[in-house]
């Protein structure tokens, strides 16, 4: 097969738009050849246990998907009994983006609150967190939290502390969906454990993908308590179909990421990208930065014309069309030349 895309191509829309990282292309290859028990019994998810042990842990278990849908689906239906409700922003991917597959498939009912940034505190928690033991309203048993935030803010870890703790007090669960965790660490400058594990977080969608792997994430059951049966998870990955035969290529991809430091720079890299990006065009007239830029997305209104017309050579999405406001996303292989001429071609429109 030869090349069927133009590989100078860049665009914006989403970080899903880059390609492999060399390095996980080669943890792939190191992975095959020969045979390897099936279903997640290989050498490669052994590793990436100890892996993940390294970065949250003693005693967490990972367990490799292909996608991030299917983590925090499967993740809810392992915190949930059938009665359960899930308090969420109302912006989260579980809600605006997932097709309404946490209701579909898991049977899960979702409890919304509007927030400024894409972030719950206690008090808004508390929005929905009521009715517990009241038979005709879905019980608020778990609390989803995403880390970045699909509005590229960040929780800090004293912040996820507060949620977890005011969470449990209350006999919920807390869900971390870290489809962009490594972006989080790398704007706050910790370890991933600071807010996962030592913050209270019981568990977590792991992204592996828009941090450079092929198609790889992972659900991390931090909960010291969840026991040999880890919430069933066991069972419910197959239920849901997030069992992956070839498992060890699932977790050679991660095992690349995380060993050494390439989740670390490649979402450091993604982060310094959205921050040029913001500071050549945030002073333009023109053009509004409507969230603090704390990860690798930049979010600004702009006439709808001129994004239309930067749109014909640098793709992005709208996110919210009635207010004009747009999403820039950076990858990890965005260069400053991507930057620069976005910017460039920005400025020209809007002048
Ligand atoms: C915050 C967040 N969670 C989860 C996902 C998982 O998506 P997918 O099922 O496409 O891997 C995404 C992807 O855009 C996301 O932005």
């Amino acid at each position: 097969m030869s090349t069927l895309h133009d590989t100078g191509y860049r665009g914006f829309a989403s970080d899903n738009y880059a390609g492999v990282h060399p390095e996980v292309l080669t943890a792939i290859a190191e992975a095959n050849g020969g045979h390897q028990i099936s279903y997640g019994e290989d050498a490669y998810t052994e590793r990436l246990q100890q892996v993940l042990a390294g970065h949250f842990g003693a005693g967490v278990s990972g367990w490799p998907v292909f996608n991030g849908t299917g983590a925090n689906v499967l993740s809810l239906q392992a915190i949930l009994p059938r009665w359960g409700a899930v308090v969420c922003a109302e912006t989260a991917h579980i809600n605006t983006d997932e097709n309404a597959a946490p209701e579909r498939v898991g049977s899960l009912k979702l409890l919304t609150v509007p927030t400024p940034d894409g972030k719950l505190t206690p008090e808004l928690i508390d929005r929905q967190a009521w009715g517990f033991g009241d038979e005709h309203r879905a019980q608020p048993l778990a609390v989803s939290i995403t880390q970045t935030t699909e509005l590229g803010t960040c929780y800090t870890a004293d912040e996820i502390a507060a949620i977890c703790s005011h969470a449990h007090s209350l006999g919920m669960k807390v869900h971390l969906d870290g489809s962009r965790i490594a972006n989080a660490a790398a704007t706050l400058g910790v370890d991933l454990a600071e807010f996962t594990s030592k913050a209270g977080v019981d568990l977590l969608s792991l992204g592996g993908t828009k941090n450079g792997a092929l198609g790889a994430e992972a659900i991390v059951l931090l909960d010291p308590a969840a026991g040999d049966d880890a919430y069933g998870l066991k069972y419910l990955r197959k239920m849901n179909m997030q069992l992956a035969s070839k498992m060890r290529f699932v977790s050679a991809q991660l095992i690349a990421l995380l060993e050494g430091d390439l989740w670390l720079r490649s979402a450091a890299h993604a982060n310094a990208m959205a921050g040029r990006l913001a500071a050549a065009v945030g002073n333009l007239d023109g053009v509004r930065v409507t969230q603090p830029v704390q990860a690798n997305a930049v979010f600004a209104i702009l006439d709808k014309a001129a994004a239309d017309r930067v749109r014909k050579d640098f793709r992005f999405y709208d996110w919210n069309p009635a207010t004009g406001e747009v999403r820039w996303m950076c990858a990890w292989d965005t260069t400053e030349g991507d930057v620069d001429a976005f910017a460039a071609a920005i400025a020209a429109e809007v002048a």
